[in-house]
């Protein structure tokens, strides 16, 4: 990845959720329309940022339209994109875009001369919860080792802590502990970055910075053990990645009132 200044600077697209048709709507949200919203944010609060991360639910329906959708649709951000799949993807689909001009599917992802992101497929085909298998924990590890000297940022899709909603936090990381066993011996650690809960959570826990961030469609309510939606607005995530290790990051959101979801709904 090529960074302008020592601070390596992401932001961060989630959960977009997005249709082959037009018309595609997610609980009366319209999930085209809410992602181009989003988009549209990045552009107008004219941040800095050397490289996109979308951290899973890409699509809805996986087809290969939604996809595309979502590669139209950052074109105007002239970055790199870094993608992974969420419990709704299908990665062969997401595969079947590249090559392309701006997405990469890279596990592993040398940002600047301080950092490097570590991206994980937590998705299990076909069920909601998340899992890391062997290999992905063997990579982790792997990198760990091989770089030291570098700050590193985990990314993959589903929460390993619980967040406090009984409902999500049954379709969370399964075995979250080795993922947390795995990475205890090392100091290089500083965050592990996610979506999947369509809320912003910024938590530590043994000593590394543990983040999710909205949805560009439907929020879910914070602690709410039964399904419930919120009427907070769609959002992303800026990061700054420092040389020091330390992170500086910001969720920006869509002013009030626009993409409000059925509130009637009973799950999705
Ligand atoms: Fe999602």
């Amino acid at each position: 990845m090529v960074v302008m200044e020592e601070t390596v600077q992401l932001v961060q697209i989630t959960d977009t959720h997005l249709f082959a048709k037009d018309e595609g709507c997610l609980l009366s949200v319209n999930t085209a329309q809410s992602f181009l919203a989003v988009v549209d944010d990045v552009v107008v609060r004219n941040v800095a940022f050397d490289a996109i991360v979308a951290t899973g639910d890409i699509s809805q329906d996986h087809s290969l339209e939604s996809y595309s959708r979502f590669a139209q649709g950052i074109e105007c951000l002239e970055k790199p994109c870094y993608w992974l799949p969420g419990n709704h993807d299908r990665k062969k689909n997401m595969s079947q875009l590249l090559p392309s001009k701006q997405i990469r599917e890279m596990e592993h992802v040398l940002a600047g001369d301080y950092w490097q992101l570590i991206m994980l497929n937590s998705q299990v085909e076909g069920l909601p919860h998340g899992y890391l298998d062997e290999s992905q924990l063997d990579l982790l590890e792997e990198k760990l080792n091989q770089y030291p000297q570098r700050h590193t940022l985990i990314l993959f899709h589903h929460n390993s802590l619980p967040i406090g909603s009984a409902w999500l936090d049954q379709h969370k990381l399964q075995k979250a502990p080795q993922f947390w066993e795995r990475i205890a011996g090392y100091d290089n650690v500083r965050a592990v970055l996610g979506g999947h809960v369509h809320q912003k959570v910024d938590k530590e826990h043994n000593g590394v910075r543990v983040m999710a961030t909205p949805s560009t469609c439907i929020q879910f309510k914070a602690n709410s053990d039964e399904f419930a939606l919120d009427t907070l607005p769609p959002g992303w995530r800026h990061l700054q990645l420092h040389k020091d290790g330390s992170i500086e990051s910001q969720v920006y959101r869509l002013s009030e009132g626009r993409f409000i979801p059925d509130f009637e709904s009973e799950g999705y």
